[in-house]
């Protein structure tokens, strides 16, 4: 069992809740409880609306409730309730649908009512609110991706003491009875529960508040009263550094960490954890892994900083310092008395005037004649020097900041305090001290050198050959590491451009997100992580010009497969030598052509290989092969195996390397592609498996195609293509072939479907409305002339309505405007009720959609329209 915690920005929209889903459906062996936060942004607008008093007054800044309701929130505004209720709404809308809405209703109706003012158990019901709802919409995420999840109310365990409803502290003996009598079987029982941190419940049935830094504590106690083997935060920073990176780039993430390091660290200016969170996971000896949600997969080990109770095991003579932390805007008073300074009990008045005044004080050093004490709250700083001034001699240095360096290590080492000093060179200390755990040393120095400091003191302790064991990679690297993409559908930004576009330029029009596209790349990239690996996109599936820029941009290849395709790929840019020209039946003249462009030729069958070779020699080319396995979503896209058209059979390979070698043509490159929109990555690692035996025959080989097919989930809830273990199989294989062949080759890759269907969707509206025979048509002014994979491959395409997402639903045909009857979108699909005039988007259909789209009938072919960021580029 293991504990997993997901901070407001880790929920904070539908990516966010991507990366969610990708980070638990990783750990569902390990029954994760699932703890989150309200959604970024959602505590602060709680909090000033409770305070602002003035109920339902239209005064939203759009910015503070979020981007996406920023177009409501123009003038005339909405009240900050609304666009609070408008977020959640809109977010569940996008991650699980129209229908998942009413799971929302009796908080989105508490914040409709507002607040109940005036009392603190009204206010934290209203602060609950928050996690309430991003509890639901995670659950409900979850849920629509695939995974088995419930909704949890964590007040039936969250027991607090009824003391102060706003700031409750937990009753750990009754939270104990509570989570294993509700909660620890739901648990082990499979499936994951979803529930809210920062709130619980007093014995009176009440909600309560943990305060602020919260859901961490909760997820903390939540995890010692499972006793989890672990407890993981996830946030938006990578886990705990050597220093703070703004400070110093090259500050190296800490894989490791003792928990009275990171204590240490915590309290003095490591912003990452609330000190008083890691005490319940301390106490239970549950490791707790600080890391980023954006980068769950940071290669190699695992990701951010893991605190263990111990990590003896992982001392090391070469770092005994682990990080260096800065906590600015000190203050320092100086109390001096001759007199009496160490007269028996003079230290402990002084204290007192601190504690009387409510100021913790962070750190003291003694000397004969005096005592300095360092305060980071200012607020009652008079008052205390006041009550001092009676007693003795008093200064005040403000401005001050103490740097502390921390390291378990610190204990056993010698000549650290050399060091130190070394870095700290000629600035002034003002104050010194070693904590009483041995395990810290901190200095008070003018604020305005602080960081000057931090950097020598990282500079001296950080330098050279550090264990890998503790020491991950750099800030600097980490800033450019790819975050693992996100990008579900975005319905409501499309909403708003298509019903722009649409009254701008009417309908049916296809609409493209680039920045999808990129996402795309970027993951696929990632999963192959093979600096050899070339990607190569099948322009097939979609030739708009703007993916061919994007795709030069990204340092993508072109797979082409007609003259025309080779044409528009040089003219937008692509370099010759990264187009692959893999036609069938094309005449000789067209394969001369077009290897006489600089482009790479790919012979697909005997025939092309002695037609070819007949007019040139001495040049190389590329061998289309027939592993003889085929996969893809429909048996029309199925391009291996006995039955296929394409390529040439293992047995007919020594065949076309004769013909080839007698006119001193070099086989460059073998190529397979088995079939198209396959979700199984075990038939294309077979594929490759068996490329990769037929590639020891070719001396000249420099790459290994593996084709395209990778397929997109079409449906909500269907699996992700296998993608890392498609890239880790492909890379295992072409490892052990260039061990046996002792060279390297490059990796090439052609997917045309997994880098564009996501991006595009069909716009489309109702024309006609007829109920007939216990059907409900729904007519279009589009149809199969634009989009014919439902009728050519009985192909299933998401349909949103987006003029009326929160419609009843009903069961409904949604047809084109073709003189035939296999032209059908959908059918018997439950939609929110769509009528004449709706907008309907016919969803993923960015791949193979405009492209395959023809003049039927003597309609027009749809426009196309391209976004970045959610903006439409020449329109
Ligand atoms: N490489 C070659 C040689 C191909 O023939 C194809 C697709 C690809 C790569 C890219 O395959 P992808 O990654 O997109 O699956 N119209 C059908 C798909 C036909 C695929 C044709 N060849 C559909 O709409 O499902």
């Amino acid at each position: 069992m293991i504990v997993c915690k997901f901070g407001g920005t880790s929920v904070e929209d539908a990516g966010a809740l991507r990366r969610l889903h990708t980070i638990v459906a990783d750990r569902v062996a390990e029954k994760p409880l699932v703890v989150v936060s309200a959604l970024a942004g959602v505590s602060d607008l709680l909090v000033s609306t409770f305070e602002d008093g003035a109920d339902n007054e239209p005064r939203l800044d759009g910015r503070a409730a979020s981007t996406q309701t920023q177009s409501i929130a123009s003038s005339p505004g909405p009240t900050a309730y609304e666009a609070l209720a408008t977020r959640h709404f809109d977010l569940m809308c996008e991650v699980a649908g129209a229908e998942a809405c009413h799971r929302l209703d009796p908080w989105l109706e508490a914040l409709r009512a507002g607040p109940r003012r005036g009392s603190a158990q009204g206010q934290a019901e209203w602060l609950a609110l928050g996690e309430l709802l991003a509890s639901a919409i995670v659950t409900a995420a979850l849920e629509a991706w695939g995974l088995r999840a419930t909704w949890f109310d964590v007040r039936s365990v969250m027991r607090t003491r009824g003391e102060n409803p706003i700031q409750d502290r937990p009753d750990r003996e009754v939270l104990q009875r509570l989570v294993d009598r509700h909660l620890r079987h739901s648990i082990e029982a499979g499936g994951i529960v979803v529930t809210q941190g920062f709130i619980g419940c007093d014995a009176g049935g009440r909600t309560t508040l943990l305060g602020r830094g919260g859901s961490d504590f909760s997820a903390s106690l939540l995890g010692a009263a499972l006793q989890a083997e672990r407890l993981e935060i996830w946030t938006d920073v990578d886990g705990i550094m050597t220093a703070p990176p703004r400070l110093v780039p090259g500050a190296r993430r800490l894989r490791v960490l003792s928990f009275d390091e990171a204590a240490e660290l915590a309290y003095f200016g490591a912003k990452v954890l609330h000190p008083a969170t890691l005490h319940p996971a301390q106490e239970a000896a549950i490791p707790v892994l600080v890391a980023n949600s954006r980068r769950p997969k940071t290669a190699p080990g695992t990701p951010g900083t893991l605190i263990l109770p111990d990590t003896t095991a992982y001392h090391d003579e070469r770092a005994v310092v682990r990080s260096v932390a800065v906590k600015h805007g000190v203050t320092v008073v100086t109390v001096h008395s001759t007199r009496m300074l160490m007269a028996h009990g003079f230290l402990e008045r002084i204290f007192a005037v601190f504690a009387k005044h409510s100021t913790p004080v962070d750190l003291v050093s003694t000397a004969e004649v005096s005592v300095s004490l360092t305060v980071d709250d200012p607020r009652s700083l008079q008052a205390i020097v006041d009550e001092l001034r009676a007693i003795a001699r008093v200064e005040v240095a403000p401005e001050m900041a103490i740097i502390c360096v921390v390291g378990d290590g610190m204990r056993r080492a010698r000549g650290i305090a050399a060091r130190l000093f070394r870095a700290v060179g000629s600035t002034e200390v003002r104050m010194i001290s070693q904590g009483a755990s041995e395990i810290n040393v901190s200095l008070v120095v003018a604020d305005a050198e602080a960081d000057d400091v931090v950097r020598r003191l990282h500079e001296e302790f950080f330098q050279g050959n550090l264990p890998r064991a503790v020491f991950g990679e750099s800030f600097a690297d980490l800033e450019t590491a790819p975050s693992l993409p996100a990008s579900p559908p975005s319905p409501h930004r499309l909403a708003r451009v298509a019903a722009d576009l649409a009254a701008k330029h009417g309908t049916p029009f296809y609409v493209y997100e680039l920045d999808r596209v990129e996402a795309q790349i970027q993951r696929l990239r990632t999963a192959l992580d093979h600096s050899r690996a070339r990607l190569a996109y099948a322009c097939k599936a979609n030739f708009h010009p703007a993916l061919f820029f994007l795709m030069r941009d990204q340092g993508v290849g072109i797979d082409a497969v007609s003259p025309m395709e080779v044409e528009r790929a040089l003219q937008c840019g692509i370099p010759a030598d990264q187009v692959l020209f893999t036609a069938n039946n094309v005449s000789v003249e067209t394969l001369l052509a077009v290897h006489d462009q600089g482009v790479r030729v790919n012979l697909g069958s005997l025939s092309d290989v002695r037609r070819f070779a007949a007019h040139r020699a001495g040049t190389e080319v590329f061998l289309r092969t027939n592993p003889g396995i085929g996969a893809g979503h429909h048996a029309h896209v199925v391009t291996g195996g006995m039955d296929s058209k394409f390529g040439i059979l293992a047995e007919d390979l020594q065949e076309a390397r004769e013909i080839l070698a007698a006119r001193d043509i070099r086989v460059v490159g073998l190529h397979a592609h088995i079939g198209s929109g396959s979700l199984d990555a075990a038939p294309h690692l077979e594929a490759a498996r068996r490329l990769v035996a037929a590639a020891t025959a070719f001396p000249h080989l420099r790459s290994l195609n593996v084709g395209g097919g990778l397929g997109v989930p079409y449906r909500r809830g269907e699996p992700e293509f296998a993608l890392e273990s498609y890239g880790a199989g492909l890379r295992e294989m072409l490892q052990s072939l260039e061990a046996a062949l002792g060279r390297t080759l490059e990796l090439w890759v052609e997917p045309g479907r997994f880098l564009v269907a996501q991006a595009g969707t069909l716009v489309a509206r109702v024309t006609c409305r007829k109920e007939t025979a216990g059907h409900i048509y729904v007519g279009l002014d589009s149809g199969m002339n634009h989009l014919v994979r439902p009728a050519l491959y009985g192909a299933y395409h998401a349909i949103r309505n987006l003029s009326a997402p929160g419609a009843p639903l009903e069961s409904v045909d949604v047809v084109g405007n073709i003189c035939e009857s296999a032209d059908v979108f959908a059918m018997s699909r439950p939609l929110p009720s769509p009528q004449e005039g709706h907008l309907l988007a016919i969803e993923n259909a960015g791949a193979y959609g405009f492209a395959m789209a023809s003049h039927y009938n003597l309609w027009p072919l749809p426009r196309e329209f391209v976004l970045r960021d959610g903006a439409v580029l020449d329109a």
